[in-house]
Order: C-alpha cells, then sequence, then structure tokens
C-alpha cells in the first residue's frame, strides 16, 4: 500500500472520528474545555499532569474521559453493517510462520471472507521468506517490538488502524507470533464471530501482585484500582471495539508513560492490561472476559506448556476443543481459582477457536491431523 495513500486513508478516519465527536461536543458541552490533544494528541502532549496519589473523594470524569465516552457510545450504537463482512486475522510475529502451510489450508477456499495482516517486527521484509500465496504482500509497516514494552500495544494499534481501513472488516484477531495454530475449520471460526455480539477479551481482576500489584496511584484520575483488569493479550474484537483501540489517546498515554516492565515499575507488562483495562471501562457487557486463543498453564511455571510431536494427538486436540468453562487464578499467595462458563449469546459455547504454542517441529505433525480429523470432528463436539 502506498504511503500517500494510507496517510490519506488515515486523514480520512481521523476526520471521520474528528467530526463525531465534534457534533457531540457542540451538542452536549460548550467547547472551551476540550482540547483535540486530550482524545487524539501524541507527541504534543508529553505534559502529563501528574496527580496527587490520592484518589478524588468522589467520581470526578475529565473533559478528556467524557469525551471518550461520547465517542464509544455514539460507536457501540451504531453496529457495523457490511454485506460481505469478513474476518481481519492480524498475525503478530519475529519472522516467517512455521506453519505457514497449515495456514494456507486453512484459508483456502474462503477467499473475500478474510483478510490478512503481517506485523513482522524482526524482518522488514518477509516476501522473499513466504512459500504460499496468502501471506505475500500482506506485512505492514512494521516497527521493532520489546517483549512487555508498550511497543507491543503501538504494534497491535498499528494492525488495528491497518485492517480497520478496510470497511468491510467486522472482526479483528491477533495472533500471535508463531506457535499459534487454527483449532477449527475456517467456517466454524467464522461463524463464531461474525454471529456473536461480544468481543473476545480476557479480562479479570486480579488482587494479587500480577494484577492489582501492578497498578500505581498515577493512573488516576482515569483508572481507578477497581477498574484495573489483567488477561492474556490474544484478543479478538469487534469493530467498534477496534475504532475505540485506535481513537484512544486518554487511557493510553497512561499506560506509555506509568505501565512498564522492571522492579521500580512493578513488572508492568502493558499487553496484558491496556486493552483489558480500556475496554472493561468503555464497555464492561460487551467483553467475554475470556480469550478465544488456548494456552496449557497447567504446569505451574513461569512459561505455558510447549507441545512437542508427541503431544500431537487427535484425542489431546479434542479435549481443548470440547473446553466450555474458563478458568482464571488470581497471584495471590493463596491462588484463588474462579470457574466460569464460557457463555456466547446467552448459551454455554465452547471456549478456544485457536491454541499455542506448538513447536515448529510439530508442522508435519499438524498438517496431516488437523485438516482431515480435528477440523471435521470439531462441529459435532459442538453439538453434543
Ligand atoms: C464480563 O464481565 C463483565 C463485568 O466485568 C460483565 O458485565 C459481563 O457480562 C461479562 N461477560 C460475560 C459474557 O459474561
Ligand atoms: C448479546 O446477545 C445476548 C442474547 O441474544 C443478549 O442477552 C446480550 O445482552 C447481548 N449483548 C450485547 C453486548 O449486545
Amino acid at each position: 500500500m502506498s504511503t500517500r495513500r494510507l496517510a490519506f486513508a488515515c486523514w480520512l478516519l481521523l476526520l471521520v472520528c474528528l467530526s463525531v465527536l465534534g457534533a457531540l461536543i457542540a451538542y452536549h458541552y460548550t467547547p472551551r474545555n476540550i482540547t483535540p490533544c486530550e482524545v487524539f494528541g501524541s507527541n504534543l502532549c508529553v505534559n502529563i499532569e501528574l496527580r496527587p496519589p490520592s484518589p478524588p473523594p468522589h467520581r470526578e470524569y475529565t473533559d478528556g474521559q467524557i469525551a471518550s465516552f461520547a465517542l464509544a457510545k455514539e460507536l457501540l450504537s451504531k453496529p457495523s453493517k457490511s454485506s460481505k463482512p469478513k474476518i481481519a486475522f492480524m498475525f503478530l510475529t519475529p519472522g516467517p510462520l512455521p506453519f505457514e502451510n497449515l495456514w494456507e489450508q486453512f484459508f483456502k477456499g474462503y477467499e473475500g471472507l478474510y483478510s490478512i495482516y503481517v506485523h513482522a517486527s524482526e524482518l522488514a521484509r518477509l516476501r522473499s521468506v513466504w512459500k504460499t500465496g496468502v501471506f505475500i504482500g500482506r506485512e505492514i509497516r512494521s516497527q521493532k517490538v520489546g517483549w512487555g514494552k508498550i511497543d507491543m500495544v503501538d504494534a497491535e494499534r498499528r494492525l488495528l488502524a491497518q485492517a480497520l481501513l478496510d470497511t468491510d472488516n467486522e472482526f479483528f484477531v491477533l495472533l500471535s507470533e508463531t506457535r499459534c495454530i487454527p483449532l477449527r475449520d475456517f467456517e466454524y471460526i467464522y461463524d463464531y464471530f461474525i454471529g456473536g455480539n461480544i468481543s473476545y477479551v480476557d479480562c479479570f481482576d486480579d488482587p494479587g501482585p500480577h494484577g492489582r500489584g501492578r497498578y500505581l496511584d498515577y493512573m488516576l484520575p482515569e483508572i481507578q484500582k477497581d477498574e484495573w483488569r489483567k488477561g492474556a493479550q490474544w484478543f479478538a474484537v469487534k469493530r467498534q471495539h477496534a475504532l475505540l483501540l485506535v481513537a484512544d489517546h486518554v487511557y493510553y498515554r497512561k499506560f506509555k508513560f506509568f505501565c512498564k516492565p522492571g522492579e521500580t515499575n512493578r513488572n508492568c507488562y502493558p499487553d496484558e492490561h491496556y486493552v483489558q483495562t480500556f475496554l472493561h471501562i468503555m464497555d464492561p457487557g460487551g467483553l467475554s472476559n475470556w480469550t478465544v486463543t488456548h494456552v496449557d498453564w497447567s504446569e505451574g511455571k513461569w512459561h505455558p506448556k510447549s507441545y512437542k510431536v508427541e503431544d500431537v494427538a487427535a484425542e489431546k486436540l479434542r479435549s481443548i476443543q470440547a473446553i466450555d468453562e474458563h478458568v482464571h487464578a488470581t497471584s495471590t499467595l493463596k491462588g484463588q481459582v474462579t470457574t466460569v462458563p464460557c457463555m456466547r449469546n446467552g448459551q454455554r459455547r465452547p471456549c478456544f477457536l485457536f491454541a499455542r504454542k506448538f513447536l515448529p517441529e510439530t508442522a508435519d505433525a499438524l498438517l496431516t491431523i488437523l485438516p482431515k480429523v480435528t477440523w471435521l470432528t470439531g462441529r459435532e463436539v459442538v453439538k453434543g
């Protein structure tokens, strides 16, 4: 995509958002109170005002927050209605995808129902390494991503903004680096997203050190401690939520300045808190509170389990497909575990559409088993 077209499209998006906001602001408020910096600002806004680290006695919203709520209200009241809705698959990866052939199989025959975007943070040019057609030319302008830093959120927002330019994209799925596989066939995943009315964002209130322990009072007044949320990074959001995420500056800048890795910053990782907390504040009822990407933490280690060749068995994959409740464990000493059924459109449903982490060596085994066994039997599991 040419830079000029991109720049033009960005301006267009900005103009549309600004005029919606402008109309609302003119209607509801006297305009002198709000500067563009509060909603869309960037480098102009580095002189962020530090509030005293104590919550106000009663809740007062800032101008920027009220403007954000107005934008959210407007967007959420108008579901997008494309006649040919597509799903945007957004791959966040350092380099080539080891399961490229598998994804090719997954997309085959569904042209026109999906778009692919690749943010390759370490290989500026992937063009020469792709083996299959679906990924060629789908890389977006990328920047290096430091683990656990705000760059990760920047890359997510970069992917969202690119994908939003296509007005047929109605659902935006963030897929993990290189070790992620589709657990269901394309049709199942398409219906799951397009036929539902929520976004799938992992989101819970962890009172322990890895949850509220990472909250700093500098997040005030916009974010109160009880609004702070934690969850896995891999989201799948509807169009309105994607728009809110790229338009936000009020909450984003708090995370940019006050949520960083390292002991002195209480090991705050923006990718585990920003999207989760922001969307929880904007539209709590519009979130699933679990992620559709399965990962196995049962070994209780610092990293989740990595699946090897011997783990790739039909039965194992089917057992992951059949899971229909999600589990959140707090990081407190006692480690309180909550189990909640996965509810979609008022019905209990299987939770997971994707799974990680599969080692690259499992590629051939997965290619044999997924299309012919797992994806085909997946539908029956749901009905049973
Ligand atoms: C997710 O949690 C919020 C409260 O934080 C709740 O309002 C919402 O209904 C929950 N979502 C589902 C699908 O149960
Ligand atoms: C989604 O649909 C269900 C059932 O049709 C309904 O109960 C729920 O309120 C809806 N949620 C949203 C966010 O529209």
